[in-house]
């Protein structure tokens, strides 16, 4: 029997009272922001102007939540077409803050907050945290990278809006994270799961037992993972790991989050983001419970609202259970991710499921794309475990990904350490193919 995790779960006193509202008090505020924020965006933004007017509406046509449908959708490259500041739906002397996401190609993608904003952020970052188990007095292991990327500052301000004891840390220099984990004894770590893992690597490597030091909370997100890298995380560590969603065009993390009571997926923070799951070839917006391309509307922002922003995440809306608000399952991937094998469609939170269930192979793993000859191929490599034989783990793995998804893979079994470290995002797929 695996020990008892510590009990984090939240008091019902603790939580803001939009936390407990009906469901039918958080539509009512929906609709009413939701018609200021079009209203706004209209307005304030020529990109949103020449939109609203090209499709045929008006933020006065919008009578009820559904009337969203009728409104155009932002892309990625909306952004990048009004690069740097022209989405700001305020001077730019009024906007506090800026960051942005590199992106793998092209020009980097721009976003800004007024003081309002920022305040927004670090309320619903303290929402999140203290959903995920966080609680005042904690100490804060912030180890998102700070700059532009939004982890590191969005974690930062919702951890001391909640009253914690934040630890700013940042990404990399490993050893050092373990020392200060050592001897700060922190109850919390903000981080993403792939480089926990390193963290995690790096205490057993300095023969420090994981589970006998400080941490009970793992806020993990950033970038996709799975319930077998949870059972991983929680076992090898004796904490709880929960998930933590986010993007900077719609604010940065906290936009939505699991709940460490019951950790089935992640409540969106609907008073501040109306979310619609679409069809992404069609557009059409589907029901509760089907699966397609999250959609995003900010309903609160000030310096830059979003109206339909595409994430190109792929999920599910499901009802509340610890909260009333929606969930959205564990993201499965970016449709940006998503791997076309000889006409099956795969992401690597598959293999990270399969690679798991693998007993002799460690959750480091790339999949490696190439064209040897006029087909694509799919590498699959693994790092073994220490300590652990792995003669037959390869053939293991490649027999399991035929027979749940469909696909024959290579498989190439390195040694520990063989596989590079990420200190934040991890990069899942390296496409070597030939470019043409
Ligand atoms: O990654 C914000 C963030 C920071 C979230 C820290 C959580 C924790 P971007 O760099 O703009 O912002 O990247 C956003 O990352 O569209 C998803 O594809 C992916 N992503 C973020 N959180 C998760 C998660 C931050 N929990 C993009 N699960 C998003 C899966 C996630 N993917």
């Amino acid at each position: 029997m695996p020990e008892a995790l510590p009990n984090r779960g939240a008091s019902t006193e603790s939580l803001e009272a939009i936390e407990r509202a009906s469901l039918d008090e958080l539509r009512e505020l929906q609709l009413v922001r939701l018609q200021w924020s079009l209203r706004h965006a209209y307005d304030n933004v020529a990109h949103y102007r020449r939109a609203f007017d090209a499709a045929g509406v008006h933020p006065d046509d919008c009578k009820a939540l559904e009337d969203l449908a009728r409104f155009p959708f932002t892309t990625k490259q909306d952004l990048r077409d009004n690069y740097p500041f022209g989405m700001f739906a305020v001077a730019q002397s009024e906007v506090t803050r800026i960051h942005a996401s590199s992106g793998t190609t092209g020009l980097p993608t721009v976003v800004g907050y007024n003081a309002a904003d920022i305040a927004t952020w670090s309320t619903l970052m303290a929402r999140s945290i203290r959903a995920a188990g966080g609680r005042p007095g904690d100490k804060v292991h912030v180890a998102y990278g700070y700059g532009l990327f939004t982890g590191g500052l969005g974690a930062h301000y919702g951890a001391e809006a909640l009253g914690c004891t934040v630890i700013p840390v940042s990404g990399g220099m490993t050893e050092r994270q373990v020392l200060l984990i050592r001897d700060f004894a922190p109850e919390v770590i903000m981080v993403t799961p792939s480089y926990m893992l390193a963290i995690l690597d790096e205490m057993e490597r300095q023969g420090i037992d994981p589970r006998e030091c400080s941490l009970e909370v793992g806020i993990f997100g950033a970038e996709p993972w799975t319930n077998d890298m949870r059972a991983e995380i929680e076992d090898r560590l004796q904490m709880h790991a929960v998930d933590i969603y986010g993007l900077s065009e719609v604010m940065g993390p906290g936009v939505a989050q699991e709940c460490v009571e019951t950790k089935d997926g992640l409540h969106i923070w609907e008073d501040h983001f109306y979310p619609e799951v679409i069809d992404p070839v069609s557009g059409r917006v589907l029901g509760d419970g089907e699966r397609g391309e999250l959609v995003f509307t900010s309903l609160t922002k000030q310096a830059m609202p979003v109206i339909r922003y595409r994430t190109r995440d792929l999920t599910r809306l499901m009802e509340g259970t610890a909260r009333p608000m929606r969930r959205m399952e564990k993201v499965t991937g970016r449709s940006d991710d998503m791997i076309i094998l000889r006409g099956v469609n795969l992401f690597p939170t598959q293999i990270e499921e399969l690679v798991l269930q693998t007993p002799a192979l460690s959750p480091h793993f790339q999949c490696v794309l190439t064209r040897p000859g006029r087909m694509d191929e799919l590498t699959v490599r693994v790092e073994r475990r220490p300590q652990v034989a792995a003669a037959s783990a390869g053939s293991e793995l490649a027999r399991l990904v035929k027979d749940r998804i469909g696909v024959t893979v290579n498989v190439e079994v390195v040694e520990p350490g063989g596989i590079e470290r990420s200190v934040g995002k991890m990069r899942r797929v390296l496409d070597e193919r030939p470019t043409r």
